[in-house]
C-alpha cells in the first residue's frame, strides 16, 4: 500500500506553473516519467497516447511559429471543442473566478486587453518551460480513449512532482494544430489534443503565486448509503 499522505503531496502539489526556470531537464527524467505515466488505465489497455517530446532548438522554433500565428491574429483550426459553446451557471462562474484571479494577481485590470494578450501569448512560449509535451490521438478513437488520455496526463503531471518538476496543461496550442503537425510532421489520421509544459517553477514568477479554488466535496458528491 501506498501512504495516503504520499500519494494527497503528490496531486496536491501538482498545480499548474506559468513560469519555469530556464534550467534544462535531463532527457532520462522525461523518459522515466512517461515510463510510469503509461501505467495509466484505459479501456482494453488501449493505451491511445501519441506523445510529441520537444525541446532544445525545436521548442524554440515551435515557440516561434505558434507565437507568429498567435501574434497575427491567426483563425484558430482547433479540432475539437474543448469548453462548451455555451457557457452556463456554474462553470461560467468558476471560470471568471480563475481567469480573473490570475490576472489580479498579475496586476492585470479588466479591460486591460493588450495585458491580458500578452498573457494569453505566455502559453506560446511555454511560460518559459524548456521542454514541451504535445499530445496527439488518432482521429477515429472516441470519446472512451480521451478519457483514457486524461489519466495519462494526470499521471505525467503527478509523475513530473515526484522529480521536482511542475507542468501547465495547456488547450491553448490545440489551437494551431495545422502549425504543431506540419513542423514535426504528424500526419493528418491525428488530432493535437493538448500540451504540456514541463520544467522547474520559477518561485520569483508572480503568475506562481495563484492558487486556484476548489468546489467542496459535498458540493459535487451525493452519499448514498
Ligand atoms: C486539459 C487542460 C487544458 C488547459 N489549458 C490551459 C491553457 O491553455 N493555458 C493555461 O494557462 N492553463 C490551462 N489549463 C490549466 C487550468 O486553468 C487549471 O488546471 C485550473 O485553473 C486549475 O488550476 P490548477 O491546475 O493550478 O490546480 C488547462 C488545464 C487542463 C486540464
Amino acid at each position: 500500500m501506498v501512504e495516503f499522505d504520499i500519494v494527497a503531496k503528490a496531486m496536491q502539489t501538482r498545480r499548474s506553473v506559468r513560469g519555469f526556470l530556464p534550467k534544462p531537464v535531463d532527457i532520462d527524467t522525461i523518459s522515466k516519467i512517461l515510463s510510469v505515466a503509461s501505467y495509466a488505465p484505459s479501456g482494453s489497455n488501449i493505451q491511445p497516447w501519441q506523445v510529441h517530446v520537444v525541446m532544445g532548438k525545436r521548442r524554440d522554433e515551435l515557440s516561434n511559429l505558434l507565437l507568429g500565428a498567435f501574434n497575427k491574429q491567426e483563425p484558430s483550426t482547433r479540432e475539437y471543442e474543448y469548453y462548451p459553446v455555451r457557457w452556463r451557471t456554474p462553470y461560467i462562474e468558476r471560470r471568471r473566478e480563475s481567469g480573473w484571479g490570475l490576472y489580479q494577481t498579475l496586476g492585470i485590470k479588466k479591460g486591460d486587453r493588450q495585458a491580458s494578450s500578452e498573457q494569453h501569448g505566455m502559453n506560446f512560449k511555454f511560460f518559459g518551460a524548456p521542454v514541451v509535451l504535445i499530445f496527439t490521438i488518432d482521429s477515429d478513437l472516441e470519446k472512451g480513449s480521451w478519457l483514457d488520455y486524461g489519466m495519462f496526463l494526470q499521471n505525467i503531471m503527478v509523475a513530473a512532482r515526484g522529480c521536482g518538476l511542475h507542468t501547465c496543461p495547456q488547450a491553448a496550442v490545440a489551437n494551431y494544430p495545422q502549425v504543431i503537425k506540419r513542423y514535426l510532421g504528424i500526419g493528418e489520421e491525428q488530432v493535437v489534443v493538448c500540451a504540456i509544459s514541463l520544467g522547474y517553477e520559477d518561485p520569483d514568477c508572480a503568475a506562481n503565486q495563484f492558487r486556484a479554488s476548489r468546489v467542496a466535496v459535498d458540493d459535487f458528491a451525493k452519499f448514498y448509503v
